[in-house]
């Protein structure tokens, strides 16, 4: 059997108070829609639909071709939103309805909604709130059975104590689902089509209704305003902050890292406060992980320490490193083993060989070095001569001299020595000396400008 998956994005979102469709707000990084998207594709479902109205350029230049959009010009309502998705979609199997809003639902539950449409029930997936605020009231009769759902704009004072709510999401068998629809009319409060008059449809035809309740009230809960974001990110990350302990990673305080994307972290990582770990980051075992660092895209090596403050992108660095405070590692650096980085040292596309060190101050890019070389405080790669980058070549054992000027392209041999201050434009062999500076001049006489005044 078959599933296939709509989506409800059509909505305005007023209260974020945004020129951004609400959908498009991230959430760790990626976007509501984005979250549940994979959501959807993990279900591995027939087809995907995306319902869009409010700002639909938007949400659908993001999300791009790989679904299937319904326009909802005006927004009559969830039961209007999900009859024009469905239309098109095969009678045969189930449909399940996500919403564009709701990031955080667990794939289990989604699973057992799925399951339940497929043994020809409803799967309706449901909550206990504390305050159910204006949210749907679950409708249950003395035996215990889901009877029907009722808007909080159209409930009695009864209804509205009931702490049961409705998360909107459900599976539906499609076949049943596009009759239902047919026999649904907006006389209610609201004026709308209500998705969530199909329960009531469903059990006149004597279709069970399977409740399926989330483990917790966050799974469920949708975002409407930027505060309630704010608090599904610390859901969020205090989840993943958990994930990472389980995994033998010892945080210095799990409310203070932030993980936008996926880690994988070996055994007896540290990570201290205010880290940020972006896109896809892989840490060896042992590594160390400084107060302040961001890493993104990148995969450190096994007891590797970066120290506090230390920008990492797309970089690949190997064990027993250690890099920072205050270094910036640019996109296409690789660190072999044993390299050392520190603070103020700017490295762009290079590759530095095993136990070469660049310990203070420099910048050092489209740089290749070898092994064991020692780069001095203030050295510079001119690797761009304001049209085109080159790139500067440093052998192994090389030692370039504190404040050095290396004007690329540029060869430097195994053993050579760069005198300081030098600014060396011409091929250094292996094992010279190049020194490439101006003879100090020393002038007797000399009379300071404050000190010429009256003379
Ligand atoms: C709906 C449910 C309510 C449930 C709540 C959970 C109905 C009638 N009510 O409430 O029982 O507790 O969700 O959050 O279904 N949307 C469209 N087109 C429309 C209307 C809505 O695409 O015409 C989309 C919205 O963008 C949003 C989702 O559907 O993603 C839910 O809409 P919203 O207005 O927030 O739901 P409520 O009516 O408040
Ligand atoms: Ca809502």
């Amino acid at each position: 059997m078959h599933s296939d998956i709509i989506v409800l994005a059509a909505g305005k979102g007023s209260r974020m108070q945004s020129g951004q469709a609400k959908v498009l707000h991230k959430l760790a990084g990626r976007t509501l829609i984005q979250h549940v998207y994979a959501q959807a594709m993990a279900l591995n479902p027939r087809s995907t639909t995306v319902v869009v109205g409010h700002q639909s350029e938007q949400v659908i230049k993001h999300l791009g071709e790989q679904v299937r959009y319904v326009h909802q010009e005006t927004q009559l309502g969830t039961g209007h939103a999900v009859q024009l998705a469905v239309a098109d979609i095969a009678d045969d199997g189930v449909v399940l309805v996500l919403y564009g809003d709701v990031p955080l639902v667990a794939l289990e539950t989604l699973e057992q909604a799925v399951n339940a449409a497929l043994a020809e029930k409803v799967g309706l997936i449901t909550s206990v709130f504390d305050d159910p605020a204006e949210l749907g009231r679950i409708v249950r009769d003395p035996s215990g059975a889901i009877t029907r759902i009722v808007e909080y704009k159209d409930a009695d004072p009864a209804q509205i104590a009931l702490r049961e709510i409705n998360s909107g999401i459900m599976a539906v068998p499609t076949r049943a689902l596009k009759t239902w629809l047919t026999q649904i009319r907006p006389n209610n409060a609201q004026g709308e089509y209500y998705l969530t008059d199909i329960i009531a449809l469903a059990v006149a035809d004597g279709v069970k209704i399977e409740g399926i309740l989330a483990p917790f009230p966050e799974d469920v809960t949708g975002v409407n305003d930027r505060v309630q974001l704010a608090e599904l990110e610390r859901v969020f990350q205090t989840r993943q902050a958990h994930a990472l302990m389980r995994g033998g990673v010892t945080l210095a305080d799990p409310q203070r890292v932030d993980v936008r994307g996926t880690v994988n972290a070996g055994k007896d990582c540290f990570i201290d406060v205010n880290v940020i770990l972006h896109g896809d980051v892989t840490l060896g075992e042992g590594v160390s992980v400084g107060a302040g660092t961001v890493i993104i895209d990148s995969i450190i090596g096994d007891h590797t320490e970066i120290l506090p403050h230390t920008v990492i992108e797309q970089a690949v660095v190997a064990d027993h490193c250690s890099l920072g405070p205050f270094a910036r590692i640019r996109p296409g650096t690789q660190l072999d083993a044993g390299v050392k980085v520190g603070n103020f040292v700017e490295i762009k596309k290079s590759h530095l060989g095993q136990g070469t060190k660049a310990g203070h101050l420099a910048y050092l890019g489209d740089a290749i070095i070898g092994a064991d070389s020692n780069v001095g405080a203030g050295t510079v790669t001119c690797n761009y001569d304001g049209v085109d980058k080159h790139q500067t070549h440093i052998g192994d054992g090389a030692f370039i001299g504190t404040n050095s000027t290396l004007v690329a392209p540029l060869e430097i041999g195994d053993g050579a020595f760069i005198a300081a201050g030098s600014t060396v434009t011409v091929p250094v062999a292996p094992t010279e000396l190049a020194v490439g500076r101006a003879k100090q001049r020393n002038i007797k006489g000399w009379v300071r400008p404050d000190q010429r005044k009256g003379q």
